[in-house]
């Protein structure tokens, strides 16, 4: 059971990702120096910070890239440890990771690369009609032209472009927790509204899916309305809070949180 009703309409989340105690290294290089974070099912995390503090990192890491070691802690997904878990692997319990720097894949489309994609996580057997039309309503969705299906992924796409073929893969693979590394980097106020918009139209459909979104602007926050708010300052949780923080952070910056102690536990 992910949710147990407990009367009166009231819903209980419960725990759908666990992290304890993380440390990450990249190189020999600590980058992470133990964090500490849980996010139940149907929530909406937002995780702040500046350039270089690890959001990156951590979101990397929850996804398994091989770049990134862990040396101590634990992540759990479903309470069952995922730290050896390969990306495909984590992939199917559920997990998802947009990319704040989208790769180009020449040669190989849209269309097919997100079929392949689903085929993988799912197994199924969509008929390639039953797949396009589901394909062509997400990218309604998204505004992404339908002649997008035949083109190479992301190549020569734009910025926004490429932001929202991220979102459209999310929509399309259906996580149960979607990290979202900067969605909205780089974007004109119109492709951040697109983007903010899909990203809540999936939360509708999808109530339980939990959504760890990272950003460094509070902007799209104004569309998205996190649950909680995480600030990192090179490699640790130093405060956490509700929405206000983020329109707290819009104000102050982050100096007045530098040199704060981590939050441990
Ligand atoms: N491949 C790497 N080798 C060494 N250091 C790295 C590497 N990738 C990232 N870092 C360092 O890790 C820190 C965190 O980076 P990152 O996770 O990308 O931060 P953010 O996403 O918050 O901007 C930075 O100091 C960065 O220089
Ligand atoms: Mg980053």
């Amino acid at each position: 059971m992910i949710l147990e009703i407990l009367g009166e309409g009231i819903i209980k989340m419960t725990e759908l990702l666990k992290i304890e105690n993380l440390y990450v290294k990249i190189d020999e290089k600590e980058i992470l120096h133990g964090l500490n974070l849980q996010i139940n099912s149907g929530e909406v995390h937002a995780v702040m910070g500046r350039n270089g503090s690890g959001k990156s990192t951590f979101s990397n890491t929850l996804m398994g890239h091989p770049a990134y070691k862990i040396s101590s802690g634990q992540i759990s997904f479903d309470k069952k440890a995922i730290n050896d878990l390969k990306p495909n692997d984590r992939a199917k319990l559920g997990l998802f990771l947009g990319f704040q720097y989208p790769l180009s894949i020449p040669g190989v489309t849209v269309a097919n690369f997100l079929r392949q994609a689903n085929k993988a996580l799912k197994g199924d057997s969509v008929s390639p009609r039953d797949f396009r039309k589901l394909l062509y309503e997400k990218m309604d969705d998204l505004e992404i032209e339908h002649a997008f299906a035949t083109r190479y992924v992301n190549d020569g796409f734009s910025g926004g472009e490429k932001k929202r073929m991220e979102i459209l893969q999310m929509a399309m693979l259906e996580p149960r927790l979607a990290i979202l590394d900067e969605p909205d980097s780089g974007l004109d106020i119109d492709s951040l509204k697109l983007v903010a918009e899909s990203i809540n139209k999936y939360k509708q459909k999808n109530p339980l899916v939990a959504i760890l979104l990272v950003t460094h602007y509070q902007r799209i926050l104004d569309y998205i309305k996190p649950d909680k708010v995480h600030v990192f300052i090179d490699g640790n949780i130093v405060e956490s809070g509700g929405p206000e923080l983020a329109l707290e952070l819009e104000k102050k910056g982050y100096d007045w949180l530098t040199g704060k102690e981590a939050i441990k536990a």
